[in-house]
Order: C-alpha cells, then structure tokens, then sequence
C-alpha cells in the first residue's frame, strides 16, 4: 500500500518497534496470518490516547479492495466531499476532506487529505453537515455533543464518545485517491464486514 500512515501499517506489519513508537501495538495476528486472510480481513491493534499514558484501546484494521473515492486536484480546503465505505450499507457514508493542516492518517503532498467515518461511535448519531473547518473536528453530534478531531485520528475531545471516530484508510495514486480499509469500528457493526 502507498501512502497510507507509516503508524499504522507499522501496526498491521508486525513491526513492533515502530508500531510501540508510534503508541500503537499490534497483537492477534503476525503478518504472515494477515496476509493469508486475503480479500477483506480485519485485525486488531491497541491505540493509545494522547494525553492518557495509561489508556490503551482496542481498534480494528480492516482491509477492502480499494476503491476510488475522488480526484486530489478536485478537492478544496475545508469543503467535504462526501461518500459511502467500505459499502452502501448501514452507517457507511463519510466524510473525505482536506484539512489544509497535517493530519494523522494524512495523504498528499501536505499529509492533510483525510476520510473518517460520519456516524458518531456513541449511540450513532449523525455527524454529516457538522464539519469545523477552525478546529478541524467533525461535531458537536447533534445527540449528546461529541466532537472528533480529525487531524488526530478522530478522537474524541469532547461529549460523551470515549472511542475514536472511525477512519478511513486512504492511498494515493497520482491524482486518484482510493479509500483502502478502515481504522476503528464502525458503530453499528461487529466487524466491520457488510452492514
Ligand atoms: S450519539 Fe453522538 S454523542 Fe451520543
């Protein structure tokens, strides 16, 4: 894979070292295994909050054959553009936006092109139309107020959530952006597998 965050691909490979570096830490699966899987496969990785040297959560990496999402030239700062992953089931529309700030997970040239999921991983509220183009956060929920950082892997950093917003993995070939597999679980479903 091109261009998807070296954080989490050092996860996904088995490079513990870096993964430990980077405040993630795979387990469960060895690459060997998460390459034989084939086609959709999912494993699991802790991913620290910053800010909570003790808090460690489970995230679920989830593969999927790519698909292509949008045109980086097309896109403009602070205006989402909006799309549905890793199917057109259930709670699988998201938001890809370019953020015009590095971001966590970020592709292109200025690593700030990023895709996160739009259903708030509380109870499921609705996130679409609330992007903050100041603060670079999707939110408050309309339901109980969470707002997600997207330049930090949409954590949460305010309201009633206490898990990530789910992410979208993204890579980039040439001017192509393809949404590849998805960081964290989508609310809604137990594996991340067709809604
Ligand atoms: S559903 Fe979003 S904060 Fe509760």
């Amino acid at each position: 894979m091109k261009n998807v965050d070296p954080k989490i691909l050092a996860a996904i490979n088995g490079n513990n070292g870096e993964a430990e570096k980077a405040g993630t830490r795979r387990c469960l699966m060895n690459r060997r295994q998460f390459l034989l899987t084939g086609g959709i496969a999912t494993t699991v990785v802790m991913v620290g909050i910053p800010g909570l040297a003790q808090a460690q959560t489970p995230a679920a990496v989830s593969t999927y054959p790519r698909k292509l999402i949008a045109k980086l030239s097309e896109l403009e700062t602070d205006v989402p553009f909006d799309f549905e992953y890793p199917d057109e089931g259930e709670y699988a529309e998201s938001i890809l936006v370019k953020l015009g700030r590095e971001a966590g997970g970020g592709i292109g040239p200025e690593k700030d092109v990023v895709a996160f999921n739009y259903t708030c991983t509380h109870q499921g509220g609705p996130l679409q139309g609330t992007y903050q183009a100041a603060d670079k956060a999707l939110g408050p929920c309309p339901l109980h107020l969470t707002t997600f950082d997207l330049t930090r892997h949409g954590i949460f950093i305010a309201g009633q959530a206490y898990q990530s917003l789910p992410q979208v993995l993204l890579e980039l070939d040439g001017d192509d952006i393809y949404a590849v597999g998805m960081f964290g679980l989508i609310y809604g479903r137990f594996d991340n597998l067709q809604g």
